[in-house]
């Protein structure tokens, strides 16, 4: 009797053991006590014995099945607690495992250089003024003492909007505009968008511009000088020298043309900017009495800046937006 006890149970603890899913321990639960189970059939048996051994054999049986109940029931528990925890780490973020990589925008090179020059001009007193794209013929040119017919228009070709409206082609109208609406001592810096007919390697139609001027009771080309060097240095190195050449713009009196070295030791010069005292008459323009205020003005291509800074050799290569030439910056 006790080696039918054994055998049975020994193999059904066996599987019961080996159980690794609950759907596994449902199929076992079905196999030994469902109704073609494996006990009802022992049970069966009991028919084949002589009467006294039937109640021996019952009891036993009936054990067998308990024990076999109770082993199935905590292995279901255990299995039940697994798979919850199965669960729980398979829903859970694994913090261990390497991070995907985020790539970061970044400001455009060109807004790099705009925001480092007008940093270098505001510590240096200078008050940041913006103005409009869309300029009147008048401000662009006429009160910036070139008239229809003046030679200096045909290198200011623009885009008109209508008669009287045109996109600007410097940012010098801001001075006129700052002028007439507020009062001197003024320092000013305005970075901007300006057009022109122009497209080759060191040209574009629309590009930006920088406006920095002064008008004071008693400025002169010194002032000019000094915060011209101090400005390039600031910006493009201490290393640059800077070349003042004579020139002529409308608007200004005398005026200069600056260079920047660049190739040291090569004795290499690129043309940065354009500057000068303001014209005694753009002061009147500006309803400004030329003997009683003075003040110098330059303007500079921003692209020309950065194009040094960094050793650009073609200015396309800013509007372009080619993110391999922009992750450089
Ligand atoms: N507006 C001139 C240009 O775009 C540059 C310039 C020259 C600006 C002389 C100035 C200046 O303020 O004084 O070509």
């Amino acid at each position: 009797m006790e080696e039918i006890r054994e055998l049975f149970l020994g193999t059904i603890k066996e599987k019961i053991e080996k159980l690794k899913t609950l759907e596994e321990a449902e199929k076992l639960r079905v196999n030994v006590f469902g109704r073609n189970g494996m006990i009802k059939s022992k049970f069966k048996e009991i028919k084949k014995l002589s009467p006294e051994k039937r109640a021996e054999f019952g009891k036993v049986l009936n054990n067998t099945k308990r024990e076999i109940e109770l082993l199935l029931s905590e292995k279901i528990k255990r299995l039940k607690e697994m798979e919850k925890q199965n669960e729980i780490i398979e829903k859970t973020v694994d913090l261990t495992l390497p991070g995907a990589r985020r790539s970061f925008g970044r400001l455009h090179p060109i807004t790099q250089v705009i925001q480092e020059c007008v940093d270098v001009f505001s510590k240096m007193g200078f008050e940041v003024v913006e103005a409009p794209e869309i300029e009147t013929s008048y401000y662009n040119f006429k009160a910036l003492n070139t008239p229809e017919w003046h030679p200096a228009r045909d290198l200011h070709d623009t885009f008109y909007v209508d008669d009287e409206r045109l996109l600007r082609t410097h940012t010098s109208p801001v001075q006129i505009r700052t002028m007439e609406s507020r009062k001197p001592p003024l320092r000013i810096v305005s970075p901007g968008r300006v057009y022109r007919k122009d497209y080759d390697s060191s040209h574009l139609p629309a590009f930006f511009q920088i406006e920095v001027f002064a008008v004071d009771r008693d400025i002169s080309i010194a002032d000019l000088k000094a915060t011209l060097e101090n400005a390039i240095k600031s910006i493009l190195g201490k290393d640059k020298r800077v070349r003042f050449r004579p020139h002529y713009f409308p608007f200004t009196e005398p005026s200069i043309e600056v260079d920047v070295s660049f190739l040291e030791g090569k004795n290499r010069w690129l043309e940065l900017l354009g500057a000068g005292m303001i014209h005694p008459q753009i002061l009147r323009n500006a309803g400004l009495d030329p003997n009683e205020w003075q003040g110098f003005a330059f303007g500079m291509g921003i692209e020309r800046i950065a194009m040094l800074k960094y050793g650009i050799d073609d200015i396309r290569e800013f509007p372009r937006n080619y993110l391999g030439f922009l992750k450089n910056f």
